[in-house]
């Protein structure tokens, strides 16, 4: 009886627990359903038609700006398709891996005391081929360091270091680079420094002039590339982003205050489909502090990343495609903006399928072309975005 009892009582409660589960996957899928109602809605709004069969390049240049992309040599050379959509669409490249001291199968810097400079050339002639003007990817970070790094570099020989890995880099490129990322993610105010700098082995050893250093030597070697300090999180209205943007601020106000020969600042801009934070004026106001410092400003490694957007590719693509171009009718709203690159070209070859994968196991569409490199509404919107630019 009891047991009956039990069981009745177990059974109405899984009962229950089931029409209350029920319920709250309808509601929550309501939800979700009505807000992506207003996403699309909202979307709807958003406009991608575009006039003509100009390319990236041709439209960007229309207006005196630069359109490229960054992607390793290992696609590159490996696939014919990759290569005539690249060279179609783009007026500069960035090579990923090949200019970093070590990305890739055939690092830049095999040993302490060796280069291998292989891969970057072969960069630079695909670029020179296909004539692309060519950007240097970067010449102190502190990630994408050799194994022998740790064990090899301290405070005793790291000016060493980094005086010979710039002096030989850039004389090796000299004349053949549009821009060099001198020094890369030097900001990081997690780390709680009064001044904001990331806590990297270079701040360890050599002090906060270890940046300042860093440019004067690339342009003791290489005169005529443009030296840029490359950073991300700058783009969105959050605590961070804005702690991130003063900071940044501060780091290029005493660089120029000491007559360093630094020329534009890189913002990364590696969107986020899902972030609403985005406040135009901030960052406009971020724009027009950082170019009245006498700065040009280069977006350097654009893509939004669509892991948490509905996996519908058609809303997902309206999605990505709204942020490109909300993103970039501000930003070339800003006359110091010269140049906008993303971070490869295609969905076929992105960091983000393997470093931001969706949990669905979709593939990701963050980029201008599909995985067939066909135009999508992402293209559209960079397309739009260089058209209504103001002529530089
Ligand atoms: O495929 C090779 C493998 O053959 C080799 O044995 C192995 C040895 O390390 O490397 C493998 O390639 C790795 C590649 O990812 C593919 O997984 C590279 O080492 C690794 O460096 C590479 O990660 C790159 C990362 O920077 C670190 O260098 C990403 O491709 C690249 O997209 C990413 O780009 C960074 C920018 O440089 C700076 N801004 C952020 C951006 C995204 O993280």
């Amino acid at each position: 009886m009891l047991k009956n009892m039990l069981m009745n009582r177990r059974y109405a409660l899984w009962l229950g627990l089931g029409t209350l589960g029920a319920i709250g996957a309808l509601a929550k899928g309501k939800a979700m359903y009505s807000s992506h109602k207003t996403q699309d809605f909202e979307l709807a709004k958003n406009n991608f038609s575009i006039a003509g069969k100009a390319s990236l390049k041709q439209r960007a240049a229309a207006k005196g700006l630069i359109y490229g992309a960054a992607i390793p040599r290992l696609y590159l050379s490996s696939d014919q398709k990759l290569a005539a959509r690249l060279a179609q669409e783009c007026g500069i490249l960035t090579p990923e891996w090949e200019l970093k001291w070590s990305a890739g199968h055939k690092p830049l810097r095999p040993s302490p005391d060796t280069f291998d400079f292989t891969a970057g050339d072969w960069m630079a002639k695909f670029a020179r081929t296909h004539r692309m003007l060519l950007r240097g990817h970067t010449l102190v970070w502190h990630e994408s360091l050799p194994t022998w790094f740790k064990e090899t570099v301290n405070r005793q020989n790291a000016e060493q270091f980094l005086v010979k890995h710039i002096q030989t880099v850039v004389t090796h490129y000299a004349g053949q680079m549009h821009s060099w990322d001198v020094v890369n993610e030097a900001i990081e105010v997690k780390d709680g420094r009064s001044d904001g700098l990331r806590k990297t082995p270079w701040l360890e050893f050599l002090g906060t002039d270890y940046i300042d250093l860093a440019f004067r030597l690339a342009a003791e070697f290489d005169p005529k590339a443009l030296l840029v300090y490359n950073d991300y999180g700058l783009e969105y209205d959050t605590s961070h982003h804005e702690a991130k943007r003063k900071a940044v601020l501060k780091l290029l106000e005493r660089l120029k205050s000491r007559g360093v020969p630094i020329h534009a600042l890189g913002m990364q801009s590696h969107m986020d489909g899902n972030e609403k934070r985005f406040n135009p004026k901030k960052l406009q106001n971020f724009l027009a502090n950082v170019a009245d410092l006498g700065l040009k400003i280069m977006i350097t490694e654009m893509d939004v990343t669509d892991k948490k957007l509905p996996r519908n590719p058609v809303v997902r693509d309206r999605m990505v495609a709204a942020v490109y171009q909300n993103y970039l009718s501000v930003v070339l709203n800003e006359p110091a903006v010269t140049a906008v690159m993303t971070w490869g070209i295609s969905d076929r070859y992105t960091w983000l399928s393997k470093f931001q994968p969706r949990s669905d196991g979709a593939a990701v569409r963050p980029l201008p072309l599909d995985s067939n490199f066909r135009p999508k509404l992402a293209w559209n919107a960079i397309a739009r975005a260089f058209d209504k630019a103001p002529r530089r």
